[in-house]
Parts: structure tokens; C-alpha cells; sequence
């Protein structure tokens, strides 16, 4: 007869699986950074307690594969690969979300981060002596060397002013993407994270209750190991785009504000381009079948809509950015088709309007509202849905 086995008590945890610390690492095209990661986490957290998860947003360079190529050989490697979902605050949020661990740290996955400060930040948070820690690129022994320009430097000290007040922390280093915390801290607050943009920490510090007790530790920021950076974007930009966030964007959302503003800035740009064209050719069209304003207008619109489309992609999609040439021009050709059907919901709302006898003007600006509202869903959806 077969002896039966005993279940082991839910308590104990089964030896060598004391699962303590989740590092989640974001990845958007680093399959040759996972390997080299993965050992070096190794290194510093010694052979268990730890897990790694991935978060790739389905990288075109097979990130996936590599990582889960990496767990079918280490059993302490995860991955989540999401489909029709991009955004490093998400993709973060959505791996902490995701461990039993009691602690998790997010980490850059190309090497920028030192993985050897985990072991003290963890010890930190163990004792007691923070809630939250943070690797600090500003603080004493600390360095930005890796920093890809100047500027960022200079507006990372002009936003610790401001992430101060939102926050109520005293921060070298806010937007830094290196940092640990228990995992229950991150999930009671969870459901209030915005998850747009990179300013994770920043968010999960401003959604506290009571400001966190914050402990920095001294990183040296590295240069990247291989590949490229996908965040250029300011941090004093991306801090506004905080504050907007949490004190309006509940009413009219970040991104459609955002997006709003730069078609505002688009209707500028058109009358320009307009009245440039104009004139210089406006006594050059003659006896043509086409009228000078008729020319004007649409070269004038179409300008308009690829600075529409360059800004969005820069500012209001950075986390989602297209790049390369294909993926540019396949997003532009998607965003002007989604365009053009905007204008036609624009003219044919503001047609009917007029019929019942709306002022023309308001009949107007109810077209562009509903056009606006059209293109964005849309753009959101087909442009930078992936
Ligand atoms: N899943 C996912 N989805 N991962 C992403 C995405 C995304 O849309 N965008 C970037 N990542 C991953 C990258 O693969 C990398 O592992 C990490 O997130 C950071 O991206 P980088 O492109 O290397 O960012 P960076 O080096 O320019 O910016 C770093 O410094 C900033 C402060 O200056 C990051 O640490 C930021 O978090 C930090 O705010
Ligand atoms: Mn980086």
C-alpha cells in the first residue's frame, strides 16, 4: 500500500521558498539585458528569497521570449507579456500587483540600476526604519552620470521643489524608477494610481494617506548596457502632468486634455500656415480650378494635423511612443484617416445644429468638441492602442 503523504502546514513555508522580494522590471526591447539582469540579481540578493518578473509590453525584438526562455531554466524568473497594453507605470503597477512577495522593488531592466542596492533598501524596510526606499540618483555618493542630457539633470532639481509639495516628502530624486516598498503599501493604494506616464514613484508617494517615512539611497546611475532610452520627456513636464492629474483629471482626463491642448495649438499653427500661403501665392492662382484658399486650407490642414500628430506622439503618448520610420508612418497614415472621419462628425453634428436653429457659432464649437472627443477616442484606440 502507498503511504500517504502529509500535507505541509500553510504556515511553514516550504524550505528554500521564503519568497521575500519581487524586483519587477518593466521591459520594452532589452532581450539582451534579462540574462546578464538575472545574474547579477543573483549576485546581490544571494540564491533565493527573490523572484524577477518581467513586465514586457510585447516588445517586437522578442523580449518575451527571451525571459521566458530565462524562467523555463530558473524557476525564480516570471513574465508577464501584455497584449494591446504599453505604458511603463502600468506595466510597474501591473507586476506588483502580481507577487505574493512581501516586498517588491521596480528596477529599470537595462543595467541602469544597480541591483546591489536591493540587500540595504531591503534592509531598511525590514527594520522598520522606512516605509519607502529609493534609489537616488542627487543624494550624497549618488550619480547621474548615465543621464542622457544636461537639461534632465537641471529639471530634475527644479521638479524635487515641487514633488515636495505634492508629496509632502523630502525627495532628491522623484522621478527616479528605482525604488521598493512592502507590497501591501502598494496595493492598498493601488486603485488610485493613474498608471499614465513614468511617474510612478511620484504617484505612489502623492496617493499616501499620511507621506510616507522615506529613506534615499546613493545610486549611481549607469549608462545604459544595450538598446535605447524610451523616456525623454521632462521631468518638469512630466510633474505638471502629475499635478493636472491628480487635481483635474478626474473631471476631464489627462491624456484628452492634453490632447486637447495641442490640437488648440494646432488651430494656431493652421491659421499660420494659411495665412503665409496665402500671401506669398495668393495672386499666383489665376484662371485655375482650384482657388489659392482652396490650396492654402489644405496644405494648411494637413500641417496642422502632423504637428497634431508629432506633438501627441511626443508629449501626450510618450509612454506609448511609436518610433522607427514604419511605425511612423503607419501611425501618421491611422492618424489622419481617424482625422478625417473626426471632421466629418465635426461638419455633420454641426450641419444638423444649425438646422434646428443653433447659433451658428455654437453649432460650431459643438462640432469640434464632438470631432475632438471622436479623434481622440479613436487615436487613442488605433494609433497608440498598442
Ligand atoms: N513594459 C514596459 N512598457 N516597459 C517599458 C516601457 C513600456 O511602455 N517603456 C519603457 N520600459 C522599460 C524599459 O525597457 C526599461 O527597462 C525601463 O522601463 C526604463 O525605460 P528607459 O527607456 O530605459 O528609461 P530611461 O532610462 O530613459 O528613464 C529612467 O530614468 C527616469 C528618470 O530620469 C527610468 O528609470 C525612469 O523610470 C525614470 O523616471
Ligand atoms: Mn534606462
Amino acid at each position: 500500500m502507498a503511504t500517504q503523504t502529509i500535507p505541509p502546514s500553510a504556515e511553514a513555508p516550504a524550505p528554500g521558498h521564503a519568497l521575500k522580494l519581487a524586483v519587477v522590471l518593466p521591459t520594452l526591447n532589452e532581450r539582451d539585458n534579462l540574462a546578464p539582469l538575472v545574474a547579477r540579481l543573483e549576485q546581490a540578493l544571494g540564491p533565493d528569497g527573490w523572484e524577477a518578473i518581467f513586465v514586457d509590453d510585447n516588445s517586437p525584438d522578442g523580449t518575451s521570449d527571451a525571459a521566458r526562455a530565462l524562467a523555463l531554466k530558473d524557476r525564480r524568473v516570471r513574465v508577464i507579456q501584455r497584449i494591446g497594453r504599453r505604458g511603463l507605470a502600468s506595466a510597474a503597477i501591473e507586476g506588483m500587483l502580481s507577487t505574493a512577495a512581501p516586498y517588491v522593488a521596480v528596477m529599470d531592466a537595462d543595467h541602469q540600476h544597480d541591483p546591489n542596492l536591493l540587500p540595504q533598501m531591503l534592509a531598511a524596510l525590514d527594520s522598520g526604519e522606512a516605509e519607502v526606499a529609493v534609489g537616488s540618483r542627487f543624494v550624497e555618493g549618488g550619480s547621474a552620470a548615465g543621464l542622457s542630457s544636461a537639461t534632465r539633470e537641471k529639471g530634475s532639481h527644479l521638479a524635487n521643489g515641487l514633488a515636495r509639495r505634492l508629496t509632502g516628502v523630502e525627495l532628491t530624486d522623484p522621478m527616479s524608477g528605482f525604488f521598493m516598498l512592502p507590497s501591501a503599501t502598494l496595493r492598498a493604494t493601488a486603485d488610485r494610481l493613474s498608471g499614465i506616464g513614468f511617474k510612478i514613484l511620484l504617484d505612489i508617494l502623492a496617493t499616501a494617506d499620511e507621506p510616507y517615512r522615506v529613506k534615499e539611497f546613493p545610486l549611481k546611475f549607469a549608462e545604459r548596457a544595450s538598446g535605447e532610452s524610451k523616456l525623454d520627456r521632462t521631468v518638469v513636464f512630466e510633474y505638471l502632468i502629475g499635478l493636472y492629474d491628480r487635481w483635474l483629471g478626474h473631471i476631464i482626463p489627462t491624456r484628452f486634455a492634453l490632447f486637447g491642448t495641442i490640437g488648440a495649438a494646432g488651430v494656431v499653427v493652421h491659421m499660420v500656415v494659411l495665412a503665409l500661403f496665402l500671401e506669398s501665392f495668393g495672386g499666383t492662382f489665376r484662371n485655375t480650378v482650384v482657388t489659392p484658399f482652396e490650396v492654402g486650407q489644405t496644405i494648411a490642414a494637413l500641417v496642422a494635423m502632423t504637428f497634431n500628430f508629432v506633438l501627441n506622439n511626443a508629449l501626450t503618448y510618450a509612454d506609448k511612443r511609436l518610433s522607427g520610420f514604419g511605425e511612423l508612418v503607419a501611425g501618421w497614415i491611422k492618424f489622419a484617416l481617424t482625422c478625417s472621419i473626426g471632421l466629418l462628425a465635426n461638419i455633420g453634428v454641426a450641419a444638423v445644429l444649425v438646422r434646428y436653429d443653433f447659433n451658428e457659432y455654437v453649432a460650431a464649437l459643438a462640432g469640434i468638441v464632438i470631432g475632438s472627443v471622436w479623434n481622440f477616442a479613436l487615436s487613442s484606440r488605433f494609433v497608440w492602442g498598442k
